[in-house]
């Protein structure tokens, strides 16, 4: 076994356990407009727990979006490289008027804030989704004081990072990102991500976990991982902890629990396959975190 690796699927006790971290989270995410999802609350403050601090450090956050990690973790003063296969170049002007944001090389500048604003205006259906939109960004740009760190985008694809040196980083994060990668392929990505961080440094990652065969999740177009593939794709050791062997109990734990139900964000009441469909509770699969520390 390696100190400091672990596998554990998210026990919704942790949400009581780190109330104050929990309770900065939603502020946070009120007051920037962001909505999360169903589980987004653990994974977060799974991986916020496993860090042993963030101030003035160099973290990647994999398969960023433009997600809630990125943001808190500039708003404790980290140095945040935010990497993502997908464009963020209409990150809207309220985040801007926070956080310091730039964007890697010239392929990727982020847009013009007139551009950002007709971009996501005509991307939002609906008069009232338009307005709340504008006001959102109106209220953002007023008020927003700066937040001390700094969040620099690289939209690229995770498996090649050429950009970033090899043992450069104090922790690499992944808030429900690397599921969305084959197993076949999330080795090599895996293997990329722990090439950029410092010895010592941590991969902290949260997936979907799967009890006995891994399996897709059409709604989410998610992979949901055994705990064998999991030692196999991060290369942990065979007797790594793991709490796997609790999954029923910790199952119907989550299917009970009343602060996730009942938090669901809007947009699960829109639609039929986002997974809870037209806001209906019904957890298909659970969260595992894993941490892996890079070894010298
Ligand atoms: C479900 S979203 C989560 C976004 C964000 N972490 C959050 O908390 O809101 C998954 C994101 O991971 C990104 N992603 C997955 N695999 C990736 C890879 N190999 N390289 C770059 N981005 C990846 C996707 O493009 C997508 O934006």
């Amino acid at each position: 076994m390696q100190p400091g690796d672990i596998i554990e699927i998210l026990p919704v006790c942790l949400l009581d356990k780190n109330r104050a971290l929990v309770s900065e989270l939603r502020f946070l995410a009120k007051k920037l407009g962001l909505d999360f999802g169903w589980h987004y609350l653990l994974d977060l403050t799974w991986i916020i727990s496993q860090l042993d601090k963030v101030e003035n450090l160099s973290i990647m956050d994999v398969g960023a979006g433009v997600g809630m990690m990125q943001w808190y973790l500039a708003e404790h003063g980290a140095q945040v490289i935010s990497v993502d296969r997908a464009s963020r170049s209409d990150i809207p002007i309220r985040f801007r008027k926070r956080y310091c944001i730039k964007a890697k090389s010239k392929d990727q500048l982020l847009n013009s804030p007139l551009d950002t604003v007709i971009h996501n205006l005509q991307r939002l259906p609906g008069l009232f989704g338009k307005i709340k939109y504008l006001w959102r960004e109106l209220l953002g740009v007023i008020t927003f004081p700066e937040a001390p760190g700094q969040v620099v985008t690289y939209d690229r694809e995770a498996l090649r990072l050429d950009e970033i040196p090899s043992n450069s980083l104090d922790a690499v994060v992944a808030v429900s990102a690397l599921e969305h990668n084959p197993p076949d392929k999330l080795q090599s990505v895996v293997i990329e991500l722990m090439r950029t961080l410092k010895p010592g440094g941590k991969l902290l990652a949260t997936l979907g976990a799967a009890p006995d065969q891994d399996w897709f999740h059409e709604p989410s177009k998610g992979w949901n991982y055994t705990e064998e593939t999991l030692k196999r794709i991060f290369q942990l050791a065979p007797d790594t902890p793991s709490n796997y062997s609790q999954y029923d109990e910790l199952f119907i734990q989550l299917k009970n629990c009343r602060e996730l139900r009942y938090n669901l964000a809007k947009f699960y009441f829109a639609s039929g396959d986002t997974g809870m469909p037209w806001g209906k509770w019904d957890p298909q699969y659970q969260i595992v975190g894993v941490c892996k520390v890079k070894r010298d």
